[in-house]
């Protein structure tokens, strides 16, 4: 007869092998949406202690591949004014978290079912080279082409005092949507920033926003022929519609 220590400890092997599973699935959907999305909430605490939480742009990495020094594992690159309050609060107390959310797409749509996650991590200046920061402001400008007015160290921008940042992820709390059908928990770190292209239905490394805009787009794929970029254009608009 088989003991039930036996059979307890298949169930608890069982469980963590479905969990284990499921995070990773999550840090996909995770994944994905903080590719697609590029607003985030910046939640910081102020002097007083109270939580707060303003909007910031941002890229995230894995569309920057050309980039070097960033690490192109998903974590969001923001550009922040020294001005600002978010950067104000981190900079006193380093105690931040972004939230990222797919936004409702109409009237009848809901966000409660959408999926949103709060990622929890730390703030890291970039230092890059020229080269690299030119190249991080085509992405950042295909995504919010009103930011050319604030890029850091160029002639004509309005505002000086910008500097680029990686949002280092550490781990998130992420929920897939309504409860009883999605995943609601903790993705870990390391399995938000591991490898996924082998998962076939994992797309975000296909997609580069740069190659996805026709030309007129300011700042981005001036040096991509018309045929490439229409190319690109049918591929965002096919993960959209897969995304959504
Ligand atoms: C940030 O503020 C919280 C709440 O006052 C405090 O517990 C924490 O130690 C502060 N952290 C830093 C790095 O100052
Ligand atoms: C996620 O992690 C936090 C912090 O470690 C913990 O308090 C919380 O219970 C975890 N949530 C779930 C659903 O496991």
């Amino acid at each position: 007869m088989v003991s039930s220590p036996f059979i307890l400890q298949m169930l608890t092997l069982l469980m963590v092998v479905v969990t284990a599973h499921s995070e990773k699935r999550a840090a996909i959907l995770a994944r994905r949406m903080v590719n697609l999305q590029s607003s985030l909430h910046f939640n910081s605490l102020r002097s007083d202690d109270i939580p707060i939480s303003m909007a910031e742009y941002y890229v995230a990495s894995d569309t920057c591949s050309d980039v070097e020094g960033l690490s192109n594992n998903g974590d969001p690159i923001l550009l922040l004014s020294k001005m600002s309050t978010s950067y104000k609060n981190w900079h006193n107390n380093g105690t931040i978290s972004v939230t990222i959310e797919k936004p409702k797409m109409g009237h009848f749509d809901g966000i409660m079912g959408k999926p949103r996650g709060i990622f929890f991590g730390k703030l890291r200046e970039l230092h890059l080279s020229h080269e690299n920061a030119k190249r991080l402001a085509g992405h950042f400008l295909i995504r919010h082409p009103d930011a050319r007015h604030w890029l850091p160290d160029d002639h004509e921008s309005h505002v000086h005092d910008t500097r680029w940042f990686e949002f280092e992820v550490q781990s998130v709390y992420f929920v897939g949507g309504f409860g009883d059908r999605s995943f609601i928990g903790n993705i870990s770190g390391n399995v938000y920033h591991q490898d996924l292209r082998d998962d076939e239905s994992y797309p975000c490394h296909e997609v580069n926003l740069q190659d996805a805009l026709p030309k007129e787009v300011e700042g981005g794929s001036r040096s991509l022929s018309q045929q490439s970029s229409f190319d690109g254009f049918f591929q965002l608009i096919k993960t959209l519609i897969m995304n959504y």
